[in-house]
């Protein structure tokens, strides 16, 4: 029997890049390739790459460097290399500087060609890069290569407008985009079709401006919400990212009256300053988001909030950054993403002229998630006693856990359970930082 060729995807980045890398796969299945446990036995290497911050780049670039040698040992080795950091003005001619061996470079917007490219040309002994400028049509007959058992991404549009300061993503992503509401409900009914996948999480950089570009009076976020809660079956929606001057009253609302919304809500604030968040180009207020996390508190009881801060934004002053702690004491999330404001070439705020030093960011970062630590531990204390219900599945070490639909994980000392079913469980203990429990 002939051996199949094996491929190996590396991915760096958000979900938004997980689930690209399924569609990779997808294509390379197509092409008749399988998937490999490691590079050193693969005759493909796809590096789907992100540019969000200095580290990550710094991570991938290092990461690609060390193919250098398996290419030595395996000529026919093949190197692509796509996703958000190739999408970059002039990145092309870095890689090919620094590393002459990559086979293909391509950009975000032209990733769903990645197969004809692969099949049309022969990438062994050159170094080819195709970025387009444009962003492609959305293409609907993409084939997916699922990863995960439990839970499926389905995009519901692409791109962003917002243009944030700090962030890269508009300039590699593109504008924003929405796919058809009967494209998302067809794809999700085969979904959930015979219990498939229990939950299905909608991706976009700003879910709650979905169909905006329609302009059609009617199709909004709330609408597509709507047309997917009324699809039969047994499973909870997610969705991912929120921005809070879009995240609507009529939104909460809606998440309170459907059984069918999770009820774990990411809603990044980035800054509890409204100068920071001015100069951020966020388009709200400390006061307006503190409103909404009531209304969701009020209106959506046992919720999971969690949230993105950035510290050391350039002009943040030490009371800026109070002020962010005062919104973390306020707020008390479940949990929270705080990284380091990271000068990204192209954005405005590169060339804003009060950049924090590395020192103070540091120390900040530390004693940001110092508190969020303390606030996390004292809201898991309140769960201890109480029943919550969830989908069964395993974690990384395999062992049995209770996925709540309110984004918790709980830790379960029994073996008879079954993958995937819905059950509830009482909170016992705290161990390690973990919940443990036992089914009721
Ligand atoms: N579209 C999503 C996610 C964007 S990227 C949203 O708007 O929420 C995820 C997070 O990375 C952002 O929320 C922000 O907190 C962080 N981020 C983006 N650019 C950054 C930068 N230049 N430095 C540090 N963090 C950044
Ligand atoms: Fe970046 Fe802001 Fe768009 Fe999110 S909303 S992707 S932070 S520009
Ligand atoms: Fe995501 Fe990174 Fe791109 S966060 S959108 S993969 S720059």
């Amino acid at each position: 029997m002939e051996t199949k060729k094996k491929y190996f995807i590396e991915t760096f980045g958000c979900q938004m890049n997980v689930h690209d890398s399924e569609k990779i796969a997808g294509m390379l299945i197509d092409l008749g390739y399988e998937e490999s446990s490691s590079k050193e036995n693969s005759d493909i290497i796809v590096f789907n790459t992100c540019c969000i911050r200095e580290t990550a780049e710094l991570k991938i670039m290092a990461k690609i460097g060390d193919t250098k040698a398996l290419k030595k040992k395996n000529p026919n080795l093949l190197i692509v290399v796509c996703g958000c950091m190739t999408q970059q003005k002039g990145m092309s001619d870095i890689l090919k500087k620094r590393f002459p061996f990559i086979n293909l470079v391509i950009g975000t917007h032209n990733l769903n060609e990645l197969e004809d490219y692969i099949k049309e040309y022969n990438y062994k002994s050159k170094f080819n890069s195709i970025v387009w400028d444009k962003e492609q049509e959305i293409k609907e007959d993409t084939k997916i290569y699922r990863t995960s058992k439990y839970n499926a991404w389905v995009n519901i549009m692409y791109g962003c407008n917002n243009f944030c300061t700090y962030c890269i993503v508009p300039y590699v992503r593109g504008r924003e985009r929405s796919r058809k509401v009967e494209d998302i409900v067809k794809e999700i009914e085969e979904l959930v079709k015979e219990n498939k996948y229990k939950t299905i999480t909608l991706l976009g950089q700003n879910v709650n401006s979905y169909g905006h570009d329609f302009n059609d009076g009617r199709t909004n976020f709330v609408y597509l919400l709507n047309e997917i809660c009324k699809i039969n079956g047994d499973f909870k929606i997610n969705f991912m990212s929120s921005h809070p001057k879009d995240f609507s009253f009529e939104l909460i609302d809606f998440i309170a009256t459907h059984n069918k919304m999770s009820r774990a809500l990411h809603l990044p604030v980035q800054s509890g300053s409204n100068s920071v968040l001015k100069a951020m180009n966020r388009r709200y207020t400390a006061e307006h988001y503190k409103a909404l996390v009531d209304e969701i508190y009020k209106k959506i009881p046992g919720v999971s909030l969690t949230t993105d801060i950035i510290v050391g934004f350039p002009g943040e002053t030490e009371q800026d950054f109070e002020e962010t702690c005062d919104l973390l004491k306020h707020c008390r999330f479940s949990s929270i993403f705080g990284f380091v404001y990271s000068r990204r070439n192209g954005t405005p705020a590169a060339t804003f002229e009060n950049q924090v030093p590395d020192k103070v960011k540091q120390n900040r970062i530390t004693r940001l998630f110092e508190l969020q630590h303390q606030i996390s531990r004292e809201e898991l204390q309140k769960m201890i006693d109480n029943k919550f219900e969830g989908v069964i599945e395993k974690d990384e070490k395999g062992n049995l856990i209770l996925k709540t639909f309110n984004g918790k994980s709980i830790k379960l000392n029994e073996d008879n359970l079954e993958i995937g079913q819905v059950r509830k469980v009482l909170v016992t203990d705290i161990v390690n930082n973990e919940l443990q429990g036992k089914v009721v």
